[in-house]
């Protein structure tokens, strides 16, 4: 049954519609592959550290009370945190902060530091 107001009748959607349609799935995609491809590196070091900054210095470099952690060795710094997270190191602060972090995560703070 053919409908009174041409309902049916898709071919009248405009030209500038459908490009901006295929602009936006091409967008969208384009977002998918960036995420995965952050997935496959890891987490970024870069956004974690930031947090340990304000209280360990830029870098890890602490010029205060805080201890350095800059250049420390990655199975220490590893270890400490995984310690701190599981609540087999004492800590006043780190045990909270570390349960905030995967272990994956973890490990890549641990690289980040040792390598500064
Ligand atoms: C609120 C301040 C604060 C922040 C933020 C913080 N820390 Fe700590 N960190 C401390 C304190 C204080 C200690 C000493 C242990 C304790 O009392 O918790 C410590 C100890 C450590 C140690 C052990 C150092 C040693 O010499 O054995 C490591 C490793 C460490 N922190 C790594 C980090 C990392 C990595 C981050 C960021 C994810 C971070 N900390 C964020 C305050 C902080």
């Amino acid at each position: 049954m053919a409908l009174p107001f041409g309902c049916s009748d898709r071919s009248g959607e405009s030209p500038r519609l459908k490009r901006a349609g295929h602009a936006i799935v091409l967008a969208l995609g384009g977002l998918l592959l960036s995420s995965f491809g952050a997935a496959a590196q890891g987490p970024s070091a870069a956004v974690l550290t930031n947090t340990c900054f304000s209280c360990h210095g830029t870098d890890g470099h602490s010029a205060g009370a805080m201890p350095s952690i800059a250049g420390k060795d990655y199975d220490y710094v590893v270890t400490a945190l995984l310690e701190f997270k599981s609540g087999a190191r004492e800590a006043t602060v780190m045990d909270r902060i570390t349960k905030g972090f995967s272990d994956e995560e973890i490990e890549a703070l641990a690289r980040y530091f040792s390598s500064q």
